[in-house]
């Protein structure tokens, strides 16, 4: 039987800033999401460069440092079965433009740039994420 994993999201500061974050963990809820932690937090550009290092040869990684800082966002441990993968499908594609109907960016973002939620991208950065944003003490007992 499989069983359950562990995903981070970030509400990111574009939808805090729209009054969207409890829509958004209400539709995450809805789609068989279990909220296991959650901490509202500003990160400081050191920290925004580090979490998205992985981009910082890209164009875009000054404006996404930018953005991040911008103001407070939601960063969120969420569990159930095949978590990465289910949290990608739910919050749709990073163009809000090439978005699925019924996904979160196609609900809230309003463009590639500014769209709405982050979500990890495999089981392993899945780890290094939650561990970035939770302490061992907070993680502790998540990971089974
Ligand atoms: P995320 O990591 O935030 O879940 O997004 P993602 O996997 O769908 O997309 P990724 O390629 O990892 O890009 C990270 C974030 O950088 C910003 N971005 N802007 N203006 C642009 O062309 C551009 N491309 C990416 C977005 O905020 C994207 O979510
Ligand atoms: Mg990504």
């Amino acid at each position: 039987m499989p069983s359950p994993s562990l995903t981070l999201a970030i509400v990111k500061p574009d939808a805090v800033a729209a009054g969207n974050t409890g829509k958004i963990v209400a539709h995450l809820e809805q789609a068989g999401f279990t909220l296991r932690a959650a901490s509202l937090v500003r990160l400081s550009p050191a920290e925004a460069g580090a979490f998205y290092a992985v981009h910082r040869e890209r164009p875009f990684y000054a404006g996404l440092v930018e953005f991040m800082t911008s103001g407070p966002c939601l960063p969120m441990a969420l569990e159930r079965e095949d978590a990465v993968a289910q949290l990608r499908t739910a919050i749709g594609a990073t163009d809000p433009a090439e978005a699925a109907p019924g996904t979160i960016r196609k609900l809230y973002a309003e463009s590639k740039g500014k769209n709405a939620i982050h979500a990890s991208d495999s089981d392993e950065n899945a780890r290094r994420e939650v561990g970035f944003f939770f302490s061992e003490g907070e993680v502790a007992g998540l990971w089974g």
